[in-house]
């Protein structure tokens, strides 16, 4: 049968340039007027697949047990084939192995943990917001965004400052590509240094256990057996894998938003608007993670469309937090917007397991921002981020005056 497509107006959604050389939110909005659903073709060697791009579809289809996360959840890694982390990393884990690995990762973030977490990074974001303000033109997205979320992370597992620098490296070549030709081998030997060093960590966390969340990792038994040394390692590469850089380009988006956007900025400054809901609305604005892939185990119907058992679906968050059935003016960025029930972090069993740090992390720079920043003023061309899943920019040049 063949399959409805949607012809020579489809952008590559396999090329990381795409997302930066057109207007995508343009033709996401053409797709969920037109073709809601619809098979994106094979391009060379890369095999097609279906996308779908309004809200209550995705949103729904997070929740579906015929789509599997075990060949990976990101299209890069599906389209490539099985991810090797499939059935031991949380995130690419399905039921029933999921829920109790989720319950035992999530069981581990005690409150007092959480809340020394928090305290931190409500400190380390007035710190350095502070320091840059009345400093003259610097890069937001090194001196500060990159400041946060890493050490956020590296706080949670206990990690030694000294070991912090080799991580952010390695993570930042592992995921996204801030360069249009960055080499695949390069990005493939970053995530074996990370596996190795956790797998290090885990095994001394294990012989001298402590009290943090490696060590409880470390020694608590799922369903009945320890977990081995890798699986360790790649659930706790899975934290700092989801919690940098998608906090960080969100922290990016969220002062680029607040430049373009100067009433917003005042309303926050001013206090007209709660910090709360200015977050939400960073995250719609910012859709950090452009796009979910699951791959299909059965036949399936979506949107009127026949899935075929072994097909890849990919959800695309970036059309659906844009839905205009579901967000007023969605291009409009609006702080006080309610309700603003996004999918930034997901939804369903999968739902973000990092969603409140990556909350307290953003309110703890929009405050520092609002109670201590008076302006910012863009210095120069933000950098984008090449890549299909992460979205934003690398590089942001701004001044911040104070008051
Ligand atoms: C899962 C986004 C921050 C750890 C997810 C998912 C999304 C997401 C969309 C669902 C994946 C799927 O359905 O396949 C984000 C965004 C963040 C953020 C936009 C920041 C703005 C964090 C942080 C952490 C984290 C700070 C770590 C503390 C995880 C983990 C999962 C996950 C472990 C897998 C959960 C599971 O499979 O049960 N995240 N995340 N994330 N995230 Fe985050």
């Amino acid at each position: 049968m063949s399959r409805p497509t949607l012809g020579a107006r489809c952008l590559d959604l396999t090329d990381p340039a795409t997302f930066v050389d057109n207007d995508v939110h343009a033709f996401w909005r053409e797709v969920r007027a037109e073709r809601p659903v619809f098979w994106h073709e094979p391009t060379g060697d890369v095999p097609g697949f279906w996308a779908v791009a309004r809200y209550a579809d995705v949103q729904a289809l997070y929740h579906h047990e015929a789509l599997s996360s075990e060949r990976g959840n990101i299209l890069d890694v599906v389209l490539r084939g099985d991810d090797s982390a499939g059935g031991s990393m949380l995130a690419v884990t399905d039921d029933p192995r999921h829920r109790p690995l989720r319950n035992l990762i999530w069981s581990a973030f005690t409150p007092r943990v959480l809340g020394e977490v928090v305290e931190k990074v409500r400190r380390r974001a007035a710190e350095l917001v502070g320091g840059v303000t009345g400093a003259g033109t610097f890069d937001f997205a090194v001196e500060v965004a990159e400041q946060i979320p890493m050490h956020t992370i590296c706080d949670l597992l206990s990690i030694p400052h000294a070991d912090r620098a080799d991580l952010l490296r390695w993570n930042k070549m592992a995921l996204s590509s801030v360069h249009a030709d960055s080499d695949e081998l390069d990005a493939l030997s970053a995530r074996n240094e990370i596996v190795l060093y956790f797998m290090e960590l885990a095994q001394e966390r294990r012989d001298a256990p402590g009290d943090d969340v490696v060590s409880m990792l470390a020694t608590a038994r799922v369903e009945g057996r320890l977990l081995t040394v890798e699986e360790l390692a790649v659930n706790c590469y899975s934290l700092i894998l989801g919690g940098d850089e998608t906090s960080r380009v969100s922290a990016i988006c969220a002062v680029l938003a607040l430049i373009d956007n100067p009433g917003q900025w005042r309303a926050l400054r001013a206090g007209e608007v709660a910090v709360e809901s200015a977050v939400e609305e960073v995250l719609r604005w910012a859709t950090p993670g452009i796009h979910l892939a699951r791959t299909a185990v059965r036949d399936l119907e979506i949107g009127g469309r026949q899935v075929r058992a072994g097909d890849i679906v990919t959800l695309w968050n970036v059309s659906a937090n844009n839905d205009e059935s579901v967000f007023d003016e969605p291009r409009r960025f609006l702080l006080s917007r309610s309700p603003n029930k996004h999918l930034s972090f997901g939804h369903g069993p999968h739902y973000c397991l990092g969603a409140f740090l990556a909350r307290a992390e953003l309110k703890a720079l929009l405050s520092a921002l609002a109670g201590g920043v008076a302006r910012m003023e863009l210095r120069g061309t933000p950098r984008p981020i090449y890549s299909t899943f992460l979205n934003g920019f690398e590089s942001l040049p701004v001044s911040f005056g104070g008051r």
